[in-house]
């Protein structure tokens, strides 16, 4: 047991490099700052880079006057040199992990940084992993990079975990303090190291036995997610074929106190997470020549959701006789994050688009969008009157008005039931 990396971590003298200023990697290592430690953050987006050295946050969930605080408080630095690492205890990984064009994962942003990592001396280092991976990748993937270039031991010369991020963009109550953090290591003394350090800014850190059990916790828990909101998805596809509202039902349904638990449907998946993750789960079972019924079920029904949403908007301009036009009320693939990744109003705009039917945006948090050659730009929802224009809420960001919204459409098909509580002005409301 490498006894000193643990009197360092006690004493807050270990030096933290987090590997990717993103999402994940800038909350991270402003939190591990604010604990004590000296802390440097590398990522190889010079923007990113710039904005920090000059106190800017181009995350939404991170106010710029925070960041300001942490910095000017504490020991941290941010730059794109590597070097920085020949000084470091502990690294942190938090680069991305999307698909490629096959659909497959891409695995080569960890592989990048493993190899960046190998140049240096890693003894008596322990790496983390934090970027979502399949089973095994950790073990299969890193491991042998690092362990390539030298002769160290793994647990007695260095040291390495897995450990998944459970951040939630734009969500107040729960952060990296008070959500438990699961970690596990590719040798028990990994594993323990490991619970050291996430002890250091997390109340509560569960260890696992291995890197493998860590990697499918985090995928258990977003396929789970996937599956229920393709479950919830079907369900308010069918309660329109029954006519009968399904935001009521799951409002009687979640008042029973136990074997329930709410989901809600949508215009499909976004984000950096539930779209993909399963998606590695899923490969990896391909690779054992098996697979996952719940998964392909459920991407079926999520990725087609964009498209009931435009038949059921067709249907909506119709039945109306409206123009055929129309505009869409929020982007961002949930609801007060900047974060446009995955998102389905970016499917719905692709579709419409390919199917020729003209529409505007508005999204307080992006203001333009490419969609195949053309750019669209963010357009106001205040001072027009989109009479008879259908309205789509895609996205319910808490800084709309509705009140002041629904007085400028006279029809709107409100995928996110964010007109549940409203009452007044003369407006058509359609729900998914
Ligand atoms: N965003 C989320 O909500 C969330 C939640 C849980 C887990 N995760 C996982 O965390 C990981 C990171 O996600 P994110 O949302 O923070 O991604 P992000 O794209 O916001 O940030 C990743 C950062 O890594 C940097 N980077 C890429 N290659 C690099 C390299 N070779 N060296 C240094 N920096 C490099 C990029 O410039 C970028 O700033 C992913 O695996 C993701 O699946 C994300």
């Amino acid at each position: 047991m490498n006894n000193k990396l643990i009197n360092k971590l006690n004493n807050k003298k270990a030096k933290i490099c987090v590997i990717g200023l993103g999402y994940i990697g800038l909350p991270l290592s402003l939190s591990f700052a604010i604990s004590g430690f000296k802390v440097s953050g590398i990522d190889i987006d010079q923007t990113k880079i710039n904005d920090l050295n000059n106190k800017i946050s181009y995350i939404s969930d991170i106010e710029s006057t925070f960041l300001q605080n942490v910095i000017q408080s504490n020991n941290i630095d941010f730059s794109s040199d590597f070097s920085r690492l020949t000084s470091s205890d502990v690294i942190i990984i938090c680069v991305p992990t999307p698909l490629n064009k096959t659909k497959d994962p891409d695995i080569s942003y960890i592989v990048a940084v493993a190899e960046e990592i190998a140049k240096f001396d890693i003894s008596n280092k322990l790496i983390s992993l934090e970027s979502t991976v399949y089973p095994g990748a950790t073990e299969e993937i890193i491991l042998p990079i690092l362990s390539k270039k030298s002769d160290l031991k793994i647990g007695k010369d260095f040291n390495l975990v897995f450990s998944p991020e459970r951040i939630d963009p734009g969500q107040k109550e729960w952060d990296l303090k008070n959500t438990p953090k699961v970690v596990g290591g590719i040798t028990e003394d990994c594993g323990i190291l490991g619970e050291k350090l996430y002890n250091c800014v997390s109340e509560k850190v569960i260890k696992v036995s291995s890197t493998r059990a860590a990697e499918m916790t985090k995928l258990l828990e977003n396929t789970f997610r996937a599956a229920n909101i393709g479950l919830i998805n079907e369900m308010a596809i069918l309660c329109k074929q029954l006519n009968l509202d399904i935001w009521e039902i799951i409002e009687a349904a979640k008042t029973k106190p136990y074997g329930y638990m709410p989901f809600y449907p949508g215009p499909g998946l976004g984000g950096h997470c539930i779209p993909v993750d399963p998606r590695y789960l899923e490969w990896k079972l391909e690779t054992l020549n098996s697979e996952s019924k719940y998964i392909k079920l459920s991407e079926e029904i999520n990725f087609s959701m964009p498209q009931y949403v435009i038949d059921r908007a067709k249907e909506i301009i119709s039945i109306n006789n409206l123009k055929n036009e129309l505009k869409i009320i929020g982007a961002t693939y949930k609801k007060d994050v900047s974060d446009i990744r995955e998102s389905p109003a970016i499917d719905i705009m692709q579709l419409l688009s390919d199917q020729k039917i003209p529409f505007t945006y508005h999204d307080p948090y992006i203001n333009k969008i490419e969609i195949g050659s053309k750019t669209y730009y963010s357009e106001s929802l205040e001072d027009t009157n989109y009479n008879n224009v259908l309205g789509i809420i895609v996205t319910d960001h808490s800084s709309y008005n509705w009140a002041e919204i629904t007085q400028n459409f006279n029809f709107i098909f409100d995928t996110r039931n964010a007109l549940r509580n409203f009452v007044g002005n003369d407006v058509n409301i359609y729900k998914l």
